[in-house]
């Protein structure tokens, strides 16, 4: 595998969620969490793993400056932001929308962290790679994903793997797709992930399969055999639109876990599991694990804030 620099110091930890599996129709030590909130950077998160990587490709290319994007509360551009700092380089975040007039949630871990910030009302791809071109940084992926960065979820399937032996299905949110993607790759097989839809990307899964098949090669593995699944039932409105089965979904985990999900990955993830054990499309006997990829800041912005 690729360089990688550490944030996260060993495995990150799986909690059996016996409470929350008897709620949704599971026998006990069916349902797993995967603690992949806790990995280390401010507020933790699956942008963590894919950044070990990517920034490791960045200093070895000499460089002193991460430039990314994302919208106002991407936990990708604040996970950035705080793996430069640990780093000691620069961050530059390109956000789409205009500033608000009180900063909540993501964004004020941005400004906490150090970096600098500028927004966009046009295409965010153009204009990150015109600040990436005009400050002579390092492009990060939007969203983490590519081969390399999707190299983290490679690394965390096999974690996976010794961590519970007997695993059939793991599932997550599928938003820019590495997650899902590299879970896939280090599996070495589509079946055993379960991927959420959050986005509305209509190419998403050429994406799944060209970052798969990208970071097995960097891996040096085979291809992951099948074909992606991707649950679609759990977009309603769009991208960041709450709905009402992920707000359930996030009540519910909360207590019965403990654990706090998000309303734009984590929620609509957790609801798309309900939904497949109730019609009867995931098996309630398969020991799952549920990837808990962080969010938590969102929960505090102000689009989401009134909704608790
Ligand atoms: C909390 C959280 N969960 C899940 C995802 C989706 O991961 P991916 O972009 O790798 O599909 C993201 C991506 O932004 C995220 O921030």
């Amino acid at each position: 595998m690729d360089a990688r620099v550490e944030f996260t110091a060993g495995a990150t930890p799986v909690q059996r969620a016996d409470r929350l599996a008897a709620a949704i129709g599971m026998r006990p030590g069916a349902l797993w969490i995967k603690r992949d909130d806790l990995t280390g950077l401010a507020g933790g998160g699956n942008k963590a793993r894919k950044l070990e990587y990517l920034c490791a490709a960045a200093r070895a290319a000499g460089h002193t400056l991460l430039v990314t994007g994302g919208g106002p509360q991407s936990n990708h551009a604040r996970a950035t932001a705080a793996a430069a700092a640990y780093l000691g380089m620069g961050c530059h975040l390109v956000l789409t929308g205009s500033p608000p007039a009180q900063p909540s949630g993501n964004l004020i871990l941005d400004r906490l962290l150090g970096a600098t910030v500028e927004w966009t009302t046009g295409p965010p791809e153009e204009a990150i790679a015109a600040a990436t071109a005009a400050r002579g940084g390092y492009l990060v992926p939007f969203g983490g994903s590519s081969p390399t960065g999707a190299l983290g979820y490679v690394r965390a399937a096999d974690e996976l793997r010794a961590q519970v032996p007997d695993l059939r299905l793991v599932v997550t949110a599928t938003g820019s797709a590495g997650t899902h993607a590299g879970l896939a790759a280090g599996l070495g097989d589509w079946g055993a992930v379960h991927g959420v839809r959050v986005t509305e990307f209509g190419d998403l899964r050429e994406r799944l399969v060209r970052l798969a098949e990208g970071s097995a090669a960097l891996a040096g593995r085979p291809a992951p055999t099948g074909a992606p699944t991707l649950d679609g039932s759990q977009l309603g409105g769009g991208y960041g639109v709450p709905t009402r089965a992920a707000l359930a979904a996030i009540e519910l985990t909360a207590r019965t876990t403990g654990l706090v999900l998000d309303p734009v990955y984590t929620g609509k993830a957790m609801a798309g599991l309900i939904d497949g054990l109730r019609s009867g499309a995931l098996d309630p006997e398969a020991t799952t694990v549920f990837l808990h990829t962080g969010g938590l800041p969102g929960v505090f912005a102000e689009r989401y804030a009134p909704l608790w």
